[in-house]
């Protein structure tokens, strides 16, 4: 059966290794399989959520969107646009908002960790901080995946609950006006790789520890060298487990080479010449991309030119849809 595959990526930073590996490249390959529409779009209004420096949500817009074109997403096969284009997505979040229990978004994690935050630190109000929009991120997010009735959703392990959330608010929409969204799944990909960062914690913006994608090569050669490993020296055997620099390697390069690296651990390599071939590795398989990426970072018109026809084409399905909807509510 012909599926309907939907991600988002929330526009709050800049892309790093572990992105492409993690996100950006299964799911360029999965659009590449005929049998499947994908639809992968900028989640800027999520980013106002949890970002409200208005230069860094529209930077991150910016290098999302040309990294995933650098990177090779076929924008005439795939649906590529961004979130805020589409007029269609806040007009069904506020329906949906209309039926969903309030009770429902009491549960959600994300905001249920904030207010624990505030408990904990002995805060008198435990809703500090805590925006209309973190409270109902869900439903927006809901709104997103119901919109095109997608029916795999690809995403990390802290997003499966709000995957049940979107379930669950569509049940409650088809039960009342009547079988007009698609009950989605999350797909969980537990093959891609999770990549540690600079310090050895998950690579991640807010642990401040990452190696962005396309950073110049002087610039990635000093971050390479900079990860962190341990006190063995040269000519002493070293373990390619749990390693941060076998881990990124690994997952850059292919099985010959990676065989090849674990014999020179094995060996007793110095983590200064390991350092190198992984950073001679990284530059060759992104130099070609990082042209890519820089030549789109300097005519943004163009990113805009893609985006925008990504746009048109996805409100081909969601302007017929809305009317649908509008008509099952009473407001047609
Ligand atoms: N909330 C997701 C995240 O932070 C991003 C996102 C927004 C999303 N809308 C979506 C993911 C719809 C999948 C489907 O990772």
């Amino acid at each position: 059966m012909k599926q309907t595959y939907l991600t988002g990526i929330t526009t709050t930073g800049t892309p790093h290794l572990g992105n492409y590996v993690g996100a950006v490249r299964p799911a360029i390959e999965a659009s590449r399989d005929t049998d499947n529409t994908s639809f992968y779009f900028l989640a800027d209004y999520h980013a106002l959520i949890k970002c409200h420096d208005p230069a860094l949500v529209s930077q991150s817009r910016l290098e999302i969107a040309a990294t995933w074109l650098a990177m090779g997403l076929d924008t005439d096969r795939a649906y590529f646009y961004r979130q805020s284009d589409i007029p269609e997505i806040p007009e069904l979040t506020w329906i949906l908002t209309c039926m969903t229990a309030k009770g429902l978004m009491n549960r959600a994690h994300a905001y249920k960790a904030v207010v624990q935050e505030n408990l904990d630190s002995g805060d008198s109000d435990p809703d500090k901080g805590i925006t209309m929009g973190l409270y109902a991120y869900p439903i927006l997010m809901a709104a997103d995946i119901l919109m095109f009735n997608a029916s795999k959703v690809p995403v990390g392990k802290d997003q499966v609950q709000h995957l049940e959330m979107a379930r669950d608010i569509a049940q409650r929409f088809n039960h009342h006006y009547g079988e007009l969204f698609v009950l989605p799944e999350a797909v969980i990909e537990d093959d891609v790789a999770v990549l540690s960062g600079l310090d050895g914690r998950k690579m991640s913006k807010s642990y401040n520890n990452t190696i962005p994608l396309f950073v110049p090569e002087k610039k990635l050669r000093k971050l390479i060298m900079k990860i962190k490993t341990n006190s063995l020296e040269p000519g002493e055997p070293k373990d390619p487990e749990n390693n941060t620099l076998m881990e990124i390697y690994s997952a850059y390069a292919n099985e010959a080479q990676v065989a090849a690296m674990r014999q020179a651990y094995a060996d007793g390599i110095a983590w200064g010449e390991a350092k190198q071939i992984v950073f001679e590795h990284l530059n060759a398989v992104l130099a070609e991309p990082r042209e890519r990426y820089d030549a789109l970072m300097a005519q943004p018109e163009k990113i805009e030119h893609v985006l925008q026809q990504g746009a048109a084409r996805a409100r081909e399905h969601c302007v017929p849809f809305m009317a649908q909807i509008r008509k099952a509510v009473g407001l047609s």
